[in-house]
């Protein structure tokens, strides 16, 4: 079977997030949309929220693929691989200052793991897109429909209590 997997933070998962899981999926037998913990960040979603909200988002998508599990994990996305016989890695890029550290990640996770990670080119329409700058927009009470899945909005909204 071949398997890869879509790692991020997800807090919370955006429009462009869900392009790459979508497009991946159509690619792949499998696809694990991996929540990977990092304690050093300030979240604004616990990590069950977060995949809660992904589970729903795909759900929602027009194409609502049934080959996207969603699952999280607090060590070395290497070690997720190799546990769940997962093969590949695929990573959105957005523009070339995306590029650097993604490159550097991609070589450290190959030379850990043999793993290979594949870059899919953001859609242009989400590529200023990022969780964060939603973040942001949304607790000053700026419009981000259009930028994030439905399910996300009704959470960003309920959490600013507008
Ligand atoms: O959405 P993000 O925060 O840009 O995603 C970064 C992420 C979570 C994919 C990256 O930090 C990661 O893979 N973390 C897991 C820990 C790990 O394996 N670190 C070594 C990377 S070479």
């Amino acid at each position: 079977m071949r398997r890869a997997v879509c790692p991020g933070s997800f807090d919370p998962i955006t429009n462009g997030h869900l392009d790459i899981i979508v497009r991946a999926s159509r690619l792949f037998d499998e696809v694990v949309v991996a929540v990977l913990i990092n304690k050093s960040k300030a979240n604004l979603f616990t990590v069950d929220e977060r995949i809660d909200l992904i589970r729903e988002a795909v759900r929602s998508h027009p194409a609502a693929p049934a080959n996207v599990v969603v699952d999280s994990s607090h060590g070395l996305l290497v070690d997720f691989c190799r546990v769940r016989g997962i093969q590949s890695i695929v990573k959105g890029l957005r523009a070339v200052s995306d590029f650097d550290y993604e490159l550097q990640m991609a070589q450290m996770n190959h030379s850990l793991a043999g793993v290979e990670t594949l870059f899919m080119s953001t859609n242009p329409q989400y590529a200023f897109l990022s969780s964060s700058l939603v973040k942001e927009v949304a607790r000053y009470g700026g419009e981000v429909s259009g930028l994030v899945p439905d399910v996300v909005l009704k959470g960003l909204r309920d959490r600013s209590g507008s």
